[in-house]
Order: C-alpha cells, then structure tokens, then sequence
C-alpha cells in the first residue's frame, strides 16, 4: 500500500488526510476514535460496496450503521432529524464517532450531524466520490439544505481525519468522475497552474483506475485546499477564491433544479463564465480562456447552458448567491494563470455579456 498524507491545520484543530489505495481496510481509524461508540453515515449505493469493509476495519468497535437515501434532496433537516433520532435512541455520548462514508451529500450531512448532536462529537471523513476526496471532505464547511436555497443550515466544523481510498473511485460512475475533475481543474485555475498544465498533459490517463496519479493529483488539491483553509478558515477573505465558478455554477444548478447538472458540470460552465468575463474585460488573454474550455470538454465536462435560459433569468438567481455582501453580485475572477480576485465590480451587463458569451460552441 502506498499513502500520501496532508496535514490541515486550523486554529486549536489539526488533522490528517490519508490518501492511498487500498486504505479502507488498513487506515487506523483507531487513532481518531475515542470510545467504543461508532455510528457510519453513508446510503445504500456507496454501502453496497465499501459498508462491509469498513465494518470490517472498525470490528473492535460497537459500531451502528444509518443510511440515509441516495440524493441531493435528502441532504435536509428531515434526514439530519432521522440521524438525531438514531443517535438519542442508541444512547449515543458525546464521546462518540462518525463515520460519513459516502460523496458530499453524506459528508455534509454527517458532518453537520456531528457539529450538532450534544453541540459536537468528533467525526471522520471517508470520501468515496472525487469531489468529496478534493474538496468537500476537507475543510470543515457542513450543512443541509433548505428549501428555499442549498447549504442554507450549516456549520464550520473540522473532522479528525479524511481518509481517502482511491480505490473507491473505480466504481464511481464515469459522469460523476468528470463531475470531480472540474473541482481539480478549479486548484489549478486558483493557485496552481503547474496543475492545471500536468492535467492539460494528461488528459487521456486521468481515470479513475489510474491510482498513482490520482494520488499526485489528489494530494495536491488537497494540499491546497489545506493552505487555503489555514489562512481562512471561516471564509472572510482567500478562502473566497475556492468559489471559482461557484456564483454562476450554483445558479445554473438551481435553474436545473438540481437534477440536470451535477455540481461540478455547473462549476465548470460556471469556471467559464467567469473566465468570459475576465476575457472581455483584459484581465486574460483569450488563449487562456480557450484552453480551459478544451480542458473541460475533453474531460466530458459541458460547457454551456442552452439558450432556453437567458442571461437575465441566471443573474436574477445569482442575485440570490449567499456569497453576495451587498446587492452587487459578487464573483471570482481569473486575473492571469493560476491567480484570481473575488470582486463586485462587473455591472449586469457585462455578467451577461459573459455568460452570452459562453454559449459559442468549440
Ligand atoms: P454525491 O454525494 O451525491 O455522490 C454522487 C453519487 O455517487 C451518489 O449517487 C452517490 O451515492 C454515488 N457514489 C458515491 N461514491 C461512490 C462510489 N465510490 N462508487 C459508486 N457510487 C458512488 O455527490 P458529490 O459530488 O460527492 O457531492 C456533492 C455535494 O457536495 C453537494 O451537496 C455539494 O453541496 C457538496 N459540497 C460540499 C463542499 C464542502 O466544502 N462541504 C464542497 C463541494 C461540494
Ligand atoms: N468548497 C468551498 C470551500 O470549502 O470553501
């Protein structure tokens, strides 16, 4: 077996994130478990093929199973109201772990689940999508939606471990894989161009049963995840930047009701949009643009809405963007290679201008 680890450090917590393959079965858990109560958080798709070796791995402890079902609608105050109720009935302390087994939807919930229950039990992270491993599992943002708006009802809440085994991204469906991808694309945009260029480089070796180098790739992101993180744990400055995409990408999501993109394809229109905007406005060469859309759709990414939805309709959602401080809408904006700036100075216009400008095919 071969481990990658990444330290994220924030004020008063510090802890791992193991990346390897296989590490389900071999990771020590019991190193991050402080009495014998364990409750696993996952839902049946992911449990049907890792339940039983985690299980297997946490035999020493007295561990229960929740499963919620499978889907972003479920990450709700009705399901995190099922997990109080398993954790109340089984007698569960405050000393007690869990174990989110599963992609963003599972982490988030569980997580938000373990910030809450007796105002806090420690959890761990067991990523099993490649969004969770770069992104969600890391950093302590955990939450559920409300009707009205996702992320709504949340907390800022840090595991004591993410233990990332790539060998779960062999089962992970290839459409959900790319969905990821756009998330790595994102560090690489943000903070690392060298990144994006070993991506640009390796487009065709970049699958999921490529286990060394989605190693690198995902030690990386999560090494600058962990930075970023460190500087700002709560998000009152840089750790805005990780937003890349996520202003117009959220839109898009809502305007899809949540089922017509995945999170990372609407990040990735979202990525360009905000990158048509930089264009138009010479903060980048269009050649930067260009390549980052070859990128996204070689990796099986969209990388434009249709024009059934108008400019207009996607800033009027915008608008309603939790990351706004004012009635302006605010964005992430690359400013060259591997650098960008969050700022509210684009007028209507020029926002759909640039999202306009996204709809021109390759
Ligand atoms: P997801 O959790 O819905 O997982 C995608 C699908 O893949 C699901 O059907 C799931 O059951 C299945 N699956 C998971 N692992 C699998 C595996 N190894 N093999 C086969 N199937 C598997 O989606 P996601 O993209 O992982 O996460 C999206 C969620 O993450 C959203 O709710 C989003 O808001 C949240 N998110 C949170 C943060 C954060 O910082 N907390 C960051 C980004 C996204
Ligand atoms: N996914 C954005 C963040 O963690 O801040």
């Amino acid at each position: 077996m071969s481990m990658k680890q990444v330290t994220v450090a924030v004020e008063g917590h510090q802890y791992p994130i193991f990346i390897g393959s296989p590490l389900l079965t071999t990771a020590s858990f019991k190193d991050f478990i402080s009495s014998n109560q364990v409750l696993i958080i996952s839902n049946p798709t992911v449990a049907a093929h890792y339940l039983a070796p985690l299980q297997s791995a946490l035999d020493e402890f007295d561990c229960e199973v929740f499963l919620m079902d499978d889907g972003e609608s479920y990450k709700s105050l009705t399901t995190f109201n099922l997990i109080m109720e398993r954790l109340i009935s089984l007698g569960m302390r405050r000393n007690a772990t869990i174990v989110a087994l599963g992609g963003g939807v599972v982490g988030d919930i569980a997580g938000f689940s373990a910030a809450c229950y007796q105002r806090g039990v420690p959890f761990i992270q067991v990523p099993t999508t490649l969004l969770a491993m770069v992104d969600s599992s890391v950093g302590g943002k955990t939450a559920v939606n409300h009707p009205l708006a996702k992320n709504m009802i949340g907390a800022f809440y840090q595991p004591q471990a993410v233990i990332a085994d790539l060998a779960c991204l062999k089962t992970l469906p290839q459409r959900e894989f790319n969905a990821g991808m756009a998330e790595v694309v994102k560090y690489g945009l943000i903070d690392d161009f060298s990144l994006f260029e070993k991506i640009e480089q390796n487009l065709p070796h970049l699958q999921p049963d490529n286990s060394a180098l989605m190693a690198e790739i995902v030690e990386r992101c999560c090494e600058i995840k962990a930075k970023v993180v460190a500087l700002d744990e709560k998000e009152t400055g840089v750790r805005a930047h990780l937003n890349l995409g996520h202003t117009f990408g959220h839109a898009i999501e809502k305007i899809g009701d949540y089922s017509r993109w995945l999170h990372g394809e609407a990040v990735a229109i979202g990525t360009l949009m905000a990158m048509a905007l930089a264009e138009q406005n010479n903060l980048i060469d269009p050649e930067y643009y260009h390549r980052v859309k070859t990128v996204f759709a070689c990796l099986g990414l969209p990388t434009s809405i249709p024009d059934s939805i108008s400019s207009e309709r996607l800033i009027e959602v915008m608008r309603h963007d939790k990351k706004n401080l004012s009635e302006h809408i605010r964005v992430v904006v690359p400013t060259g290679p591997g650098v960008v700036k969050v700022t509210d100075e684009f007028s209507v216009a020029e926002l759909c201008a640039a999202i306009d400008s996204g709809r021109v095919t390759l």
